[in-house]
């Protein structure tokens, strides 16, 4: 591909260019400042490429999302989470052997020490598991010293997807009241956490296969997403040479913001308000619309996706397949697809492109699974692991990585003379 040419100030800039393997192009301008004194200026980063990467590539134009060349919509229904959490981190699906090696791992390294259920008396019963999660992943490099060695890169990793789901459960056991119950090493990743959240020790607790593979498949709809906010946090922390548990502990903190993962607990407050409030679907899509009211239609809209979200597609059917199956009648889902089809019918968000994307059906689902509502965000920190681990990987093993670390331009007061305080 033909480099690029920027002319600026009289003078003509040669850009190198980048072509990615579905033909993405990238003008690279990392030379730029240095031959020209100019900077690109893209505040939210919208059209910035900040790395190469080999994980996960999206169209959002065409609503195409494949995991290491593998279409979501393949993948979604037919595989287990640990199989697409290894693919993610090792580059291709494994045999037969390699995911028994790998869920072995996943399972013997499933408990926590001791000393850390001590952590989770401290926190008050309402306390929202997010903040426990992200303080719990990130005090495990106190228990792993050796956290930042290459050495034991894999092993860290594998000690980070297995305890997440226990710490998780553990944090819906504490806010209830209910004792811990400790991973069980003959239930297979996904059952052994709906055991953990749902078993109690004083009956038997059977997992309900339904349950199993509706988890299976939000787990993996999650799994990645190349460079939003909380993998760009991930690799932002990790370019520092920050240890892979503070850095994950940063994606789950910025997972939790409304605009992110933060969505799906908000959508579903979003259909409870619009079913208490009985007065129809116009009023909230034109509040939405509303410049002046800072609601938004949550669960609608996205950066990239721009006709529609393919996981938001498998999601809808997913919902009405999931409550059958359970036997179960959420009014919310009937709200949810009638808010979807009054906005879907409004020139604003006609106009605007915007379509539900992956937060806007999964709450139902969840909830007709019994996660609580603030638990949303946790499942999607659960789902998104294997992306972040494998982004972080990426970074670690990319020889030209180097810390991250963006330019501004300044449009503060320029130099001014300091007046000491009694003369002011
Ligand atoms: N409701 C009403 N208006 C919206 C919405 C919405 N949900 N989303 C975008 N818009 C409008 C926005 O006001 C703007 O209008 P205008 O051009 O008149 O100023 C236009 O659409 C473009 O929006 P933007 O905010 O510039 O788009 P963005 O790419 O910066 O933000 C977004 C993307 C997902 C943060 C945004 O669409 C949003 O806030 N959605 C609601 C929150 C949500 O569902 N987040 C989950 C995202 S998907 C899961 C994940 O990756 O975390």
């Amino acid at each position: 591909m033909a480099s690029a040419k920027l002319q600026f100030d009289g003078k003509e800039y040669e850009l190198p260019t980048v072509v990615g393997s579905e033909g993405e192009v990238g003008i690279d301008i990392s030379k730029l400042r240095a031959q020209s004194k100019g900077i690109t200026l893209d505040p939210g980063y919208g059209n910035t490429g900040s790395c190469t990467s080999g994980i996960t590539f999206i169209d959002g134009e065409k609503g195409i999302l494949r995991y290491r060349g593998y279409p979501i919509e393949a993948i979604a229904e037919e595989a287990t989470f640990s199989e697409i959490s290894y693919l993610l981190l090792n580059g291709d699906l494994p045999t037969a052997s390699e995911l028994e090696e790998f869920d072995e791992g996943l399972t013997y390294h499933s408990m926590l020490h001791e000393d850390m259920k001590k952590f989770f008396e401290g926190y008050p019963p309402t306390a929202h598991p997010m903040a426990i999660l992200s303080s719990m992943v990130a005090s495990l490099s106190s228990y792993y010293p050796g956290a930042n060695l290459e050495a034991n890169l894999d092993l860290n990793i594998t000690r980070l997807l297995a305890k997440a789901i226990t710490i998780a459960a553990f944090s819906y056991k504490k806010s209830i009241g209910q004792p811990f119950m400790y991973p069980r090493n003959d239930l297979s990743y996904t059952a052994r956490f709906l055991n953990m959240m749902f078993a109690v020790p004083a009956e038997p607790y059977e997992v309900n296969p339904v349950l199993e593979r509706a988890l299976n498949m939000l787990l993996i709809l999650h799994a990645d997403h190349e460079q939003n906010c909380s993998t760009s946090t991930v690799r932002m922390v990790g370019s520092s040479g920050a240890n892979i548990y503070a850095s994950i502990a940063a994606g789950i903190c910025a997972l939790w913001g409304p605009l992110h993962g933060g969505a799906n607990q908000k959508v579903i407050e979003m259909l409870r308000m619009i079913q208490d409030d009985g007065g129809g679907y116009q009023k909230f899509v034109d509040k939405a619309k509303d410049k002046d009211d800072n609601f938004r239609l949550m669960g609608f809209g996205h950066r990239v996706y721009k006709n529609f979200d393919p996981r938001a597609r498998i999601l809808k059917k997913a919902a009405d397949d999931v409550l059958e199956e359970l036997g179960i009648d959420d009014p919310l889902l009937e709200i949810a697809k009638n808010l979807e089809r009054v906005a879907l019918e409004d020139e604003y968000f006609v106009e605007r492109r915007l379509y539900p994307n992956v937060d806007f059906y999964s709450g139902i689902i969840y909830s007709a699974m019994g996660i609580p509502v603030n638990m949303f965000t946790v499942m999607f920190a659960l789902g998104r692991m294997p992306g972040w681990l494998a982004h972080w990987k990426e970074l670690r093993r990319d020889p030209s990585a180097r810390i991250n670390r963006p330019r501004q331009i300044y449009v503060g007061a320029t130099e001014r003379e300091f007046v000491p305080l009694a003369e002011r």
